[in-house]
């Protein structure tokens, strides 16, 4: 294939430009070890294909709003990350320790669907708490992410008893979270591909006591078939579905994968609608589901959820825009969407997101 001109540019970041969002197996390291491993990433560049078609795209649908995303999501200098509490591993000191670093609770004041067992930490403070090392038969004490991800966890309202369906759970981040949030029935998470599967099985382990992953199914299908598969079955389902990425896309290191997907980017829509579709299947009545992507993208987001609310006449949307008010102190949203979606904007100091997140319910 023969790449436009731009795609063959690179340019180059500043320090720190290739901090991973979720570090795997990274040993609890000193200070001076993570700068030097932030050092060691100078080399990450963005890529400037990603950029341009981004440029365009975001100029038109955010407008003034895309400038100071864009000056978040092209300097990894100011990225944060969050520190998720694990309730079923939790020393005392580590709170302490939060504490005496800057960081404060995420969500905090009246939340009507906060559960107290969701411990979540942040600072205003770019850079990140240190990871942990997994070692077997140990669980780890907290997990590290963007804050941002806890709202469609938070907008599920996964309650005890509950049946629960994760479509799309590689790595496992919002499945531990919904862990954290109430003992559910059934668990059910699934993964298509393999080693994001291995990957989740690791997290489960890293993160679930014995009694309780005992209660959890992994799955490796195609999530467009689990409605098939198991109909009615579940009260909530989560889908936070494969996505443009905009965050990670900027850093693509190889020029003609990031063209390639940035061609095969207008077939995700498509792929959201039929893991819908399926997932709305699997609810029982009076169940609810989450959607959710890490993109701007408004024909990944808002045009994905009218598209079902227009074709599905057994699902209503369902209002969460009390629950944005509540977080509307640590996150930034854009203005203008409709009561059942909200779409997190990273800004410098709250460089949460970006993250789309919509509530439906089965009649
Ligand atoms: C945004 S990621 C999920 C992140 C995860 N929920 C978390 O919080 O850690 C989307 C996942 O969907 C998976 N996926 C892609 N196509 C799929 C399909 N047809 N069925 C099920 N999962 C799929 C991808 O491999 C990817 O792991």
């Amino acid at each position: 294939m023969r790449l436009p001109r731009t795609a063959a540019r690179l340019l180059p970041l500043p320090l720190g430009a290739g901090a991973a969002l979720l570090p795997r197996r990274a040993a609890a390291q000193a200070p001076e070890q993570v700068e030097n491993r932030t050092k060691g990433k100078l080399q990450k560049q963005i890529c400037q294909v990603v950029l341009d078609h981004f440029e365009k795209q975001y100029t038109a649908e955010l407008g003034d709003a895309w400038t100071s995303v864009r000056a978040v999501l092209t300097n990894p200098l100011c990225w944060q990350y969050a520190v998720l509490l694990n309730k079923f591993s939790q020393p005392a000191e580590l709170e302490n320790a939060l504490h005496l670093k800057g960081y404060h609770p995420a969500f905090q004041g009246p939340l009507p669907c906060l559960p107290a067992s969701l411990k979540c930490y942040i600072r205003r403070n770019p850079g990140r708490f240190p990871a942990q090392k997994h070692q077997a038969g140990k669980l780890k004490e907290y997990y590290l992410l963007n804050a941002a991800s806890l709202l469609p966890v938070l907008a599920l309202e996964v309650k005890d008893g509950e049946d629960v369906l994760d479509l799309c759970a590689a790595p496992g981040g919002k499945s531990v979270a919904m862990l954290q949030c109430a003992y559910p029935g059934q668990f059910h998470c699934n993964e298509y591909d393999d080693l994001r599967l291995r990957w989740l099985k690791e997290t489960i382990e890293s993160f679930i006591p014995d009694p309780l992953i005992n209660l959890i199914t992994v799955s490796k299908l195609d999530g467009r078939q689990i409605g098939d598969l198991k109909p009615e079955l579940y009260d909530k389902v989560l889908i936070d579905a494969p996505c443009s990425n905009d965050r990670s896309w900027l850093f693509s290191s190889d020029v003609q994968q990031a063209v390639l997907r940035l061609i095969q980017r207008k077939e995700l829509p498509c792929l959201q609608v039929q893991l819908l579709r399926s997932g709305i299947k699997a609810l029982r009545p009076g169940g609810s589901l989450v959607y959710s992507t890490c993109t701007l993208s408004k024909a990944e987001n808002s045009d994905v959820i009218n598209l079902i609310l227009n074709s599905c006449s057994n699902v209503m949307p369902v209002d969460i825009s009390e629950m944005a008010k509540a977080v509307s102190q640590e996150f930034t949203f854009l203005s203008g969407t409709q009561h059942h979606e909200l779409l997190v904007l990273p800004e410098k100091g709250r460089a949460w997101g970006p993250m789309y997140v919509a509530k439906l319910k089965k009649m």
